[in-house]
């Protein structure tokens, strides 16, 4: 192991000092820019100097308090002896991005890499929370290869109406059923929007947000403890005042991603993930984020550990506590150290220190919310890996969120050709559907439509009132990770580039078999081959735009929906200063 203090650089080795260290009219222009913000040149110019890259905005809700926390951060690197410098970077708020911003996570990652390329900084601080954000931060600070370490937002406060304890995300959706339903008014609905989330903060169940919070905590991205740390718990505002702290000593020891991170870090993040039942999403973003790293990862990695971790941690949608239950039961660390063997403690950290000594000492006060190994949540896995004609590359489902009888099932399929579609139709009273129809909509995948959480497609009104809650869905979309339902996702090939998805007739009969790892369309080859003659591609909205450098360039679910020409360990090349 490679750890860090081995070896301390000198201040002319510090990548700042290519603009703050030389002579010359682009010196001079460098300096007389900095004196142009007030401060002296003893302030900055013989200094570790660390960028603080925020996605803070108003529209990004869950990180309003990242304009703030900032100022901690700050605090920390001054503290420690380096200047800090804040920019802002794409912020990418889960509810008010549209269509998805899914669509947007490689821009976010392209912007990072490019923020810390192209400016004078030694080291950053990525501040993060909302779902997308932290694999693309993370993305694109592996691509950079300067030192970095992440700041997690932190999660939102635990919330109650009429005695029930709400999750984000997915009471939303369960309300709405029940509205939809007719079994609670327009009023209710009304006073649910205005207590059902309390505070800054990321969505406290354990959905994509914190899901990747805590993967980034067992990659090794954070401090310790620092992803189940409330959002406004004054706790916070220390550990971003470390964060900052420690970015400077990472500064001088030259701590880069690629000293510390391997393929043990991103196998623990695939254990972790199935012990708290993580959000599908995460199967995207960590290979995306491996690939960054130059570490293989593949689907076959995720279908090889499910069934082997146990669910432990008791969390919504599978289970009944929230973030703030979790950071009480003793947080990220106990979690870990209740998995023992099943990590791989020996792995490094943006602390410089292993797993095991991240996680030294850390005890469980609630064993209700972080069961033991032998005590899990539920017996039925977290993930499972489908494959067959309909996913011949692969399709996943979480199956610990979906209705156990479902698991195996065999029905005819309605066929929605588009979100569009779906939403004109799927209440229509005349829509020929019942409890046991497949419901499949196409072209929501990554080139189709920007890969948005439409795969937990809507119940038909008719079967909601007759009282049905879950039925077998299938698409080539992504699904919220607060939300419940058995629901097959990431199908690739997509709809959009002619996966046989794109080749489902309404009345074809489809063959799940969960246990099995099998998704079977049950239409002969002849068929098909006849189908996917006459297939024509859709057209693409994308005629200008990033949208069209992103369906000419974006990868497949199980390659990580990464652009073509950012996976890849391939340096950022620094740039020429004249
Ligand atoms: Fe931001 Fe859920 S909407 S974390």
């Amino acid at each position: 192991m490679n750890k860090p203090n081995s070896s301390r650089k000198s201040i002319n080795e510090l990548r700042s000092q290519r603009w703050f260290g030389t002579a010359g009219m682009r010196a001079f222009a460098h300096h007389q820019r900095m004196y142009q913000t007030g401060v002296r040149r003893e302030d900055y110019a013989d200094k570790p100097v660390i960028g603080i890259i925020n996605t803070w905005s108003d529209l990004s809700t869950c990180h309003s308090h990242l304009r703030s926390r900032a100022r901690s951060v700050k605090d920390g690197v001054l503290e420690a002896g380096g200047f800090p410098v804040e920019l802002p970077a794409l912020s990418l708020g889960e509810v008010m991005v549209k269509p998805t911003t899914m669509l947007y996570r490689n821009l976010l990652a392209m912007e990072t890499e490019e923020l810390i390329r192209s400016h004078p900084l030694d080291a950053v601080v990525l501040m993060g929370g909302c779902d997308k954000t932290t694999p693309g931060l993370i993305m694109g600070a592996t691509s950079a290869g300067i030192p970095a370490l992440y700041m997690p937002a932190g999660a939102t406060l635990s919330t109650r109406w009429r005695g029930e304890s709400i999750g984000t995300g997915t009471h939303t959706r369960s309300y709405w059923d029940q509205l939809r339903a007719g079994e609670i008014s327009e009023e209710d609905w009304r006073e649910l929007e205005s207590v059902s989330v309390r505070s800054s903060g990321t969505c406290n169940t354990m959905g994509t947000a914190s899901t990747m919070a805590l993967l980034a905590e067992v990659l090794g991205w954070t401090l310790p403890g620092a992803a189940t740390i409330p959002a406004v718990d004054s706790a916070h505002p220390r550990m971003a005042r470390a964060a900052g702290e420690r970015a400077v000593s990472m500064a001088w020891e030259d701590w880069t991603p690629k000293r510390w991170l391997n393929a043990s870090n991103f196998m623990n993040a695939i254990t972790l993930q199935l012990a708290i039942g993580g959000s599908t999403n995460a199967v995207i973003h960590l290979i995306a984020m491996a690939g960054r790293a130059g570490i293989p990862l593949t689907l076959d990695n995720f279908a090889d550990q499910a069934g082997k971790v146990p669910l432990i941690a008791d969390l919504m949608p599978t289970g009944r506590y929230l973030m703030e239950d979790l950071y009480f039961a003793g947080g990220s660390r106990a979690l870990f150290g209740e998995l023992g063997d099943l990590l791989e403690t020996g792995s490094l950290s943006v602390t410089g220190d292993t797993l095991k000594e991240n996680i030294n000492g850390a005890k469980v006060w609630n064993h209700d919310v972080i069961r033991p190994l032998d005590r899990p949540v539920t017996d039925t896995p977290a993930l499972a890996v489908l494959r067959g004609n309909l996913a011949p590359h692969g399709a996943v489902i979480k199956p610990c969120a979906a209705t156990h009888a479902l698991l195996q099932h065999r029905a005819r399929a309605v066929v929605f050709e588009n979100a569009a579609d779906m939403h004109e139709r799927i209440d229509d009273p005349n829509l020929e559907v019942n409890a046991e129809s497949i419901l499949v909509l196409k072209n929501a995948g990554p080139v189709g439509a920007g890969m948005p959480e439409w795969g937990g497609l809507p119940i038909p009104q008719k079967l909601l009132r007759a009282g049905v809650r879950d039925m077998v869905r299938i698409s080539d979309a992504r699904m919220s990770g607060t939300h419940f339902g058995t629901c097959i996702l990431h199908v690739a090939p997509e709809a959009a580039i002619g996966g046989n998805l794109a080749l489902v007739e309404n009345g074809d009969e489809i063959e799940l078999d969960v246990l099995a790892g099998r998704l079977e369309l049950l239409v002969d080859e002849a068929t098909l081959a006849e189908r996917r003659k006459r297939w024509q591609r859709p057209d693409t909205i994308y005629k200008r735009g990033f949208g069209v450098l992103h369906v000419s360039h974006v990868n497949q679910a199980p390659q990580g929906c990464d652009f073509d020409f950012l996976a890849g360990a391939e340096p950022t090349p620094e740039p020429d200063i004249y």
